[in-house]
């Protein structure tokens, strides 16, 4: 089989690198893909957002299966472009999509259907939002509807916090269309865990929970980042916590979507806290997540392309995923600055002298020139590794960051990626 696999991140990396030991895999293109796909696939210089592009290539190359890594041309609708002209993809509807581009669509999902959340108002005028802000119990979250890059989510701890936020997203409109809905709901507390299942729409799989590290500096300090590392699967997630989240979270959100018209094909992951009433969803994302798509590829047993051509037939149920045993972490080493401004074009030194299989290096913000990688984005690489005890695994994929394996300038990287894990246990059956 020939595929595509649409993205550039770490996360399309490690599907690349999954997808690429399946016996029934000839051919991977990656579009626009990075120097780390380029080692596994053909990379094509087509951006995520030409919907036409993609599809004229996908055509024209005979590709038997697309698969989607992020989220934007999801929300465009290139799934339904892509079914339309009979090209198999992997991802779901632009209707179904809407249960990540748009925070008003999922709220009054989960509303209606009784999913547990956070309590919610919306609005989509700044005076009555901000009478609202005036009588509120303080920490409020505030949240743009639509895409944001992570970015459009404010927890603000007092008044003046919320207002000056509530101006940048609806008067100023600092993500543009996106914050002209907004959510203000209240403030959760708790550890938070991703949770990703691949459905069919009626059947789901689900993958290990894994727990991404939002925030830049150790012990969840600092800005929010779109991740700095990952690890799965996560010890004080037992498997009766598990049957909880499928129960009350998964089943009932696939069957809503069904209901409501937007039959919901391809990854289903909610982000979710765990808090003493019991798991609620924070948001709703319609595809792999990142950085935790990275160490669940390498736990990941089963065959992914055998399972993704089960989903496409509506034959889930007769499938299983299996992991592998342990765990498996990834940890992100990100440029000088990010996530704000950040450094491009130094060198990265080192990449050879990882020389084990259970030690993966997946690429993002990187760049070859002349025989050379570079960093050229926010978040570089990501370096994964798998073992049978979380501290063995952890140990595994700090020894190659640093002066001594993968270096470079101004990098920055969280040394307890996987340490919450820890606490709780060093087991998980
Ligand atoms: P979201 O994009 O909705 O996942 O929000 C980004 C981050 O903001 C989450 O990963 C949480 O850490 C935090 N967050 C979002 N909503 C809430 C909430 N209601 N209570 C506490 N933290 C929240
Ligand atoms: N891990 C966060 C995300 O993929 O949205």
């Amino acid at each position: 089989m020939k595929i595509l696999i649409i993205g550039s991140g770490g996360r399309e990396h490690a599907l690349g690198w999954k997808i690429k030991q399946s016996p029934l895999v000839s051919k991977i293109y990656f579009a626009p893909g990075n120097p780390g796909t380029k080692q596994i696939g053909k990379n094509v210089s087509i951006e995520v957002t030409n919907i036409q592009r993609l599809l004229k290539f996908a055509k024209g190359k005979k590709i038997d299966l697309t698969v989607v890594g992020p989220e934007t041309p999801l929300v465009l609708g290139i799934s339904d472009v892509f079914r339309k002209e009979k090209q198999k993809i992997f991802g779901p509807s632009r209707k179904a999509s809407q249960i990540e581009g748009s925070k008003t669509f999922s709220k009054q999902l989960m509303r209606k259907y009784k999913i547990p959340t956070a309590e919610y108002f919306s609005f989509n005028n700044f005076s009555e939002a901000n009478k609202y802000l005036q009588h509120a119990k303080y920490p409020q979250v505030i949240k743009a509807d639509g895409l944001s890059l992570g970015k459009g989510v404010a927890i603000c701890k007092n008044r003046k916090d919320a207002e000056k936020f509530l101006k940048q997203l609806m008067v100023d409109k600092i993500f543009g269309g996106s914050g002209e809905k907004i959510i203000i709901e209240e403030c959760l507390y708790g550890q938070e865990i991703s949770f990703m299942v691949i459905t069919d729409g009626k059947d789901f799989l689900s993958f290990l929970p894994s727990q991404d590290h939002k925030r830049l500096n150790e012990n969840n300090q600092g800005p929010n980042t779109g991740g700095m590392g990952a690890y799965t699967p996560v010890p004080f997630l037992d498997k009766k916590l598990i049957k909880q989240i499928e129960k009350e979270i998964i089943i009932p959100t696939i069957k809503a979507m069904a209901k409501e018209g937007c039959l919901y094909q391809g990854i289903l992951y909610p982000g979710l806290i765990l808090t003493k009433e019991g798991p609620k969803v924070l948001e709703y994302n319609c595809r792999f997540g990142d950085p935790e798509t990275q160490p669940l590829m390498m736990s990941l047993e089963s065959d992914l392309i055998e399972i993704i051509l089960a989903q496409q037939k509506g034959n889930l149920k007769n499938k299983k995923l299996i992991f592998k045993k342990g765990f498996s972490i990834g940890v992100v080493l990100a440029s000088a600055g990010y996530p704000e401004e950040y450094k491009k074009g130094d060198q990265i030194i080192g990449l050879g002298k990882v020389n084990d299989k259970d030690v993966q290096i997946f690429h993002a913000g990187t760049k070859e020139v002349d025989k050379k990688i570079i960093t050229n984005g926010g978040r570089v690489l990501s370096i994964t590794a798998k073992s049978i005890t979380l501290d063995e695994t952890i140990k595994k994929a700090y020894q190659y960051i640093g002066k001594k394996g993968v270096y470079f300038k101004g990098m920055q990287y969280r040394k307890d990626i996987g340490k919450n894990g820890l606490i709780f246990g060093d087991k998980y059956d």
